[in-house]
């Protein structure tokens, strides 16, 4: 055992996240979670994430968004938080473009019922580099799919509910190979159970006796997955952890 203790000053936290090297994943892309939890593990405040949320905390969620290909995130959480597309700053746009990407990653959001309000500006108010993304499956009212074509580019995954493996190889063939996975924790907790979480970036804030769900909420019968802590952060009491998946068989030595 090793006591961390503070050491030298992070001139810019969101380097250590842009060093990276995401560009080799496992799969055909490479998935991030970046969640926030309190110090019992849960993931929201009646309902919504704001309050458990930290200002060092919002600032790197805000700015983790630009070495994304795509934010990826599940109906209940844009239902409750009111996604909005993502907007990032002149400099990390150029940067972006700097690299080929669209100056915004666009929005994914995974629905089986698409009983999402499309009029909301996720989906109407999309950079019009960064349309909408919504996945779905081939069970979907044909009715609500037609809709959501107007406002979305529509993907079928799977048949009576989304596959995380096919979700994510539809997203590869348009480009999107670095994912950045926002929750809510049962999308996540799918991820988890199809091991197609490469690195979980989490914040710790420093309280207790929000709602009861975990940051991750994993279907029944889903195995262990096991993570290696590779990096750790402090501002003030929030901790920012980050943890890469250690595939089955592996070392955490990587
Ligand atoms: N702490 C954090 O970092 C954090 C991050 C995000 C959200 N949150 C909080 O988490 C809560 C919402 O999370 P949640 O876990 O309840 O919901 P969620 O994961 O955001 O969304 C669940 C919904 O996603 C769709 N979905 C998930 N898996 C699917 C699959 N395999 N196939 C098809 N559709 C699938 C379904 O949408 P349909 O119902 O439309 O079919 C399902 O109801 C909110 O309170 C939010 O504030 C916390």
């Amino acid at each position: 055992m090793e006591l961390l203790e503070h050491g030298a000053q992070v001139p810019d936290p969101l380097q250590p996240y842009l060093d990276v090297d995401r560009s080799h994943p496992r799969h055909e892309c490479w998935v991030t979670g970046h969640m926030v939890a309190g110090l019992d593990g849960t993931a929201a405040i009646d309902g919504r994430v704001g309050a458990l949320s930290t200002a060092p905390d919002q600032s790197l969620f805000r700015r983790m968004r630009q070495s994304a290909d795509v934010v990826l995130i599940g109906a209940e959480t844009v239902r409750r938080e009111g996604y909005a597309p993502i907007r990032l700053s002149e400099r990390a746009r150029a940067l972006r473009r700097q690299r080929g990407l669209s100056p915004v990653p666009p929005v994914a959001v995974v629905s089986r019922s698409l009983d999402l309000d499309l009029s909301s500006s996720v989906f109407v108010r999309a950079h019009e580099e960064a349309r909408t993304l919504l996945i779905t499956c081939a069970a979907v009212d044909p009715q609500r799919l037609e809709t959501a074509r107007e406002v979305a580019t529509v993907l079928i995954a799977g048949q009576g509910r989304v596959d995380p493996a096919t979700a994510l190889r539809a997203l590869a063939e348009r480009g999107h190979r670095v994912v950045l996975c926002e929750g809510g924790p049962r999308w996540l907790g799918e991820l988890v159970a199809s091991d197609r979480l490469d690195e979980l970036c989490l914040t710790l804030s420093p309280l207790m006796g929000g709602d009861p769900l975990p940051v991750s909420v994993t279907p029944p019968g889903a195995g262990l997955s096991r993570f290696a802590l590779r990096g750790a952060m402090v501002e003030e009491d929030t901790v920012f952890l980050r943890y890469e998946s250690v595939p089955a068989g592996g070392s955490a030595d990587g």
